[in-house]
C-alpha cells in the first residue's frame, strides 16, 4: 500500500567503512532518491483539492507505515559518516513536508470557507419575498376591538370555560328545570356524571356573568367573550360561535345607564357618529325588563350602511339582571341591581367587515384568511380607530 520510492541500505556490510567507494555511491544514490521523493511528495501535496487527499499524502508520507519513518528506522544501522548525512537530511526533509501539508492545510480551509461564503450568501438588499405571513382571523381582531373599545369604558375582561355546569348555563340564569326555555339552545350535552349532573357545552356566554358575580364582589362591570355551542347548522349558524356578554352590577344601575352604554359600543365599534337605535321589548330568563337592540341601516346600492337608512337590523340583546339570577349568585336583590347585554361576535364581524357568508368563518380556507385576515403588527386603538 504504501509506496516507498527509496531505496533502503539493508546491511551494515553494505555500508562497510572498507567499502568507502560503495557507501559513497549509495549516499549519493539515497540523497538523489530522498530529492525525488520530496519533489514527487511536494507535487501531490500541491495536487490535494481537499482536506481527504492531502490526509492521504501525509499518512504515505509521515504516517506510522510512512516512507520517512521508515527511513529513519534505518539510520541506526548506518556508519556514524552516513548518519552524520542522512540524519539531518531526513530530518530536514521531515520537516519540510510537515510544513508543506500545514500550509497547504490551511489554503483548502481558507477556499472551502470561501466557498461556503459565496454559496451561502444573502444580497440583504433584495426585497423581501412575498411570502405568506399569517394573519389575524376577522374575529379574533373584532373581539380585540371590542374589548378596547369596553376597557376603555372601564369594563374588566372575565373569562370562563367552553364546558360548563347545567347550574352555572341554565339555572343560576333563571332557566328553571324543564322550562321551555332550555329548548330555546339546542344544548350538546355531556354524559350524566356519577351525581346525575350533566355537563355542557356553555350555549351562551352568559354563564360568566354567574361565574364573577360568585367570586366578585360588587361594583361589577366586566365583559366576557368566547366561543359558545349549539346544535344547529345552516347558513347563518355554525354549532360553534362566538359571543360577547357585559354585566354591570351597582346599587344604581338603570335602564338609561344600559341603554347609553350599549349606544356608546356600537357607535364606537362600527365607527358612525351618527346612530339610530331602537330598543324593542323581548324575553329573556335572566333579565327583566328584557329588550334587543336594532340599529338604523341602509341596505340600498347592495351595500349595507349602518347607522342611518330606511331598515332596521337587530344587534343585541339586553336587560336589568332579574332578581332571581342575583339570588342564585348570592346578591340581595334589594341592595345590587344591575343590566346584562349579549350579542354575536361572528355577525357583529360580518357586519363590520361585509363578510358574506358565516360558515366561510370556519373553514380555515388560507385564501379566505388572507383576504379577510388582518396584519398582525397593527393593532386596533381608540386613538386611530379600532377599524
Ligand atoms: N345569552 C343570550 C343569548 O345567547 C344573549 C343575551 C341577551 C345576553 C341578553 C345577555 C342579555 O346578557 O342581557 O341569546
Amino acid at each position: 500500500m504504501n509506496r516507498t520510492p527509496l531505496s533502503q541500505p539493508t546491511s551494515r556490510s553494505d555500508s562497510s567503512p572498507v567499502n568507502g567507494g560503495a557507501k559513497g555511491r549509495l549516499m549519493t544514490s539515497q540523497t538523489s532518491d530522498l530529492d525525488t521523493f520530496e519533489h514527487e511528495t511536494r507535487a501531490r501535496i500541491a495536487a490535494s483539492t481537499d482536506e481527504a487527499a492531502l490526509e492521504a499524502v501525509r499518512v504515505e508520507a509521515l504516517g506510522k507505515q510512512g516512507a520517512l519513518p521508515g527511513l529513519m528506522r534505518t539510520l541506526g544501522q548506518m556508519s556514524p559518516q552516513e548518519r552524520a548525512v542522512m540524519g539531518p537530511r531526513l530530518n530536514g526533509l521531515r520537516d519540510s513536508i510537515v510544513e508543506a501539508i500545514a500550509v497547504k492545510r490551511a489554503a483548502l480551509a481558507e477556499a472551502a470557507l470561501e466557498a461556503r461564503l459565496k454559496a451561502e450568501a444573502v444580497d440583504v438588499t433584495l426585497p423581501a419575498p412575498p411570502a405568506y405571513r399569517g394573519a389575524i382571523h376577522p374575529i379574533s381582531r373584532v373581539m380585540e376591538e371590542l374589548a378596547r373599545i369596553c376597557g376603555e369604558m372601564g369594563f374588566t375582561l372575565e373569562e370562563g370555560p367552553d364546558i360548563e355546569t347545567d347550574f352555572n348555563n341554565f339555572t343560576a340564569l333563571n332557566f328553571p328545570e324543564k322550562h321551555p326555555a332550555r329548548d330555546m339552545h339546542d344544548t350538546f350535552f355531556f354524559h350524566p356524571g356519577p351525581d346525575g349532573t350533566r355537563r355542557l357545552l356553555r350555549t351562551h356566554t352568559s354563564p360568566v356573568q354567574v361565574r364573577t358575580m360568585l367570586k366578585q364582589k360588587p361594583p361589577i362591570r366586566m365583559i366576557c367573550q368566547g366561543r359558545t355551542y349549539r346544535c344547529d347548522s345552516d347558513a347563518t349558524h355554525t354549532p360553534m360561535f362566538h359571543q360577547m356578554e357585559g354585566l354591570v352590577i351597582d346599587r344604581t344601575t338603570n335602564m338609561a345607564d344600559l341603554k347609553g352604554t350599549v349606544t356608546a359600543l356600537v357607535r364606537a365599534f362600527f365607527e358612525v357618529d351618527e346612530l339610530i337605535v331602537r330598543f324593542r321589548p323581548h324575553f329573556f330568563p335572566f333579565t327583566e325588563p328584557s329588550a334587543e337592540m336594532d340599529v338604523r341601516c341602509d341596505r340600498s346600492g347592495g351595500q349595507l350602511k349602518i347607522g342611518t337608512g330606511a331598515d332596521w337590523l337587530e344587534i343585541l340583546g339586553c336587560g336589568m339582571v332579574h332578581p332571581n339570577v342575583l339570588r342564585a349568585c348570592g346578591l340581595d336583590p334589594e341592595e345590587w341591581q344591575g343590566y346584562a347585554f349579549g350579542f354575536g361576535v361572528d355577525r357583529m364581524a360580518m357586519l363590520k367587515y361585509a363578510i358574506p357568508d358565516l360558515r366561510d368563518m370556519f373553514a380555515n380556507d388560507v385564501r379566505w384568511l388572507r383576504h379577510y385576515g388582518f396584519s398582525p403588527y397593527v393593532l386596533p386603538g381608540l386613538a386611530e380607530g379600532v377599524g
